[in-house]
């Protein structure tokens, strides 16, 4: 059982959470994630490790709600615990002194690129940071990326916060005034990453994207988060999460992705909601009853 000593929402459908989790704050590298189950029948969903205090033994988590196990996460108690987080999963983003590096993160997708930016800055690389939401409320962790960056530059669709328009607006902008980008990282909504590394490759800037392939067991093999990546097959879980953007097959990405929504659709629809002295996983109600 793993406590969640803080939960907070930070934009709307956004929740952060920072866990206590020892080992997996003391192991993990940028680019990880974990794999949590809520309760005991809950399904397994991936969320990157967005952040860790290696001394307090604590991992940062951000969340945002898409469906059934993302909106049970947003409403629990904070009371409650998580049963399983396994981790950290997948292979660390590969960090090397490149030179100036972009990262363009879009929506939650800004949570998983901020470790990512943090080493790169870390291993003394130029950081730009490239923001985009589509909407002010939804442009997320601004202060942390400020602080893991060079420089940052946001975009809102609907121009209520920085530029009005897109990433790779923005990107395109940068490149055109002279800003020369060595290593390239995306993450955000697939058609984003697609754009982003459309982009990159007319500009001949190699770009690594992070996949959010649906998983199940996370270990290569169910086969749930296939993927094809210059031709080949890959599993997001046990080969990424980052690949090759200018090799990712997105088109087949975001069939998958879509593959299971009336199900989703479903079961988001029965879920009912969070009742605290309900739920078997309660800390509280386990400590009352004598089980722990
Ligand atoms: C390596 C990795 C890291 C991720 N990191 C984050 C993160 O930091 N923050 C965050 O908010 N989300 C992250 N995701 C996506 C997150 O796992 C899904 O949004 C979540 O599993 C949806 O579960 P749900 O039951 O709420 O929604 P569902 O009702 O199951 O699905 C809603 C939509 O979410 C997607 N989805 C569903 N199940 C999964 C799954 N197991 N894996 C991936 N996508 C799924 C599908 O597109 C689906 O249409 C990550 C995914 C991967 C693979
Ligand atoms: S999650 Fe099962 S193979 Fe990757």
């Amino acid at each position: 059982m793993f406590q969640i000593l803080e939960k907070k929402i930070i934009a709307p459908g956004v929740t952060q959470a920072v866990l206590l989790a020892p080992e997996i704050a003391r192991s993990r590298k940028a680019g990880q994630f974990v794999i949590l189950r809520f309760y005991e029948k809950g399904e397994r969903i991936p969320l990157t490790i967005a952040d860790a205090d290696p001394e307090k033994g604590t991992i940062t988590i951000i969340s945002q709600r898409t469906g059934k196990s993302t909106a049970y996460f947003e409403e629990m108690p904070i009371s409650e615990g998580i049963l399983d987080v396994v981790g950290p999963l997948g292979h660390p983003t590969h960090i090397e002194r490149y030179g100036h590096v972009v990262c363009v993160g879009g929506g939650i997708g800004i949570a998983p690129i901020h470790p990512i930016a943090q080493a790169f800055r870390a291993a003394g690389n130029r950081v730009t940071s490239i923001l985009g939401g589509r909407t002010r409320d939804l442009v997320i962790l601004e202060d942390w990326m400020r602080r893991a960056s060079d420089e940052v530059y946001i975009a809102t669709d609907d121009g209520s916060y920085g530029q009005k328009g897109f990433v790779t607006d923005v990107l395109k902008e940068r490149a055109e005034k002279g800003d020369h980008f060595d290593f390239a990282v995306a993450i955000g909504p697939v058609p984003m990453m697609k754009a982003v590394s459309g982009l990159t490759k007319t500009m001949g800037i190699t770009t690594i994207v992070s996949l959010n392939a649906i998983m199940v067991d996370g270990t290569g093999m169910c086969g749930a988060c296939r993927i094809t990546v210059g031709g080949e097959t890959k599993f997001v879980c046990v080969d990424g999460p980052e690949f090759d953007g200018h090799k990712v097959d997105f088109v087949q990405l975001m069939h998958r992705l879509n593959m299971f929504k009336d199900q989703e659709r479903e079961a988001t629809a029965a879920a009912q909601p969070v009742k605290e002295d309900e739920n078997p996983n309660c800390i509280k109600k386990r400590a009352f009853d004598g089980k722990e």
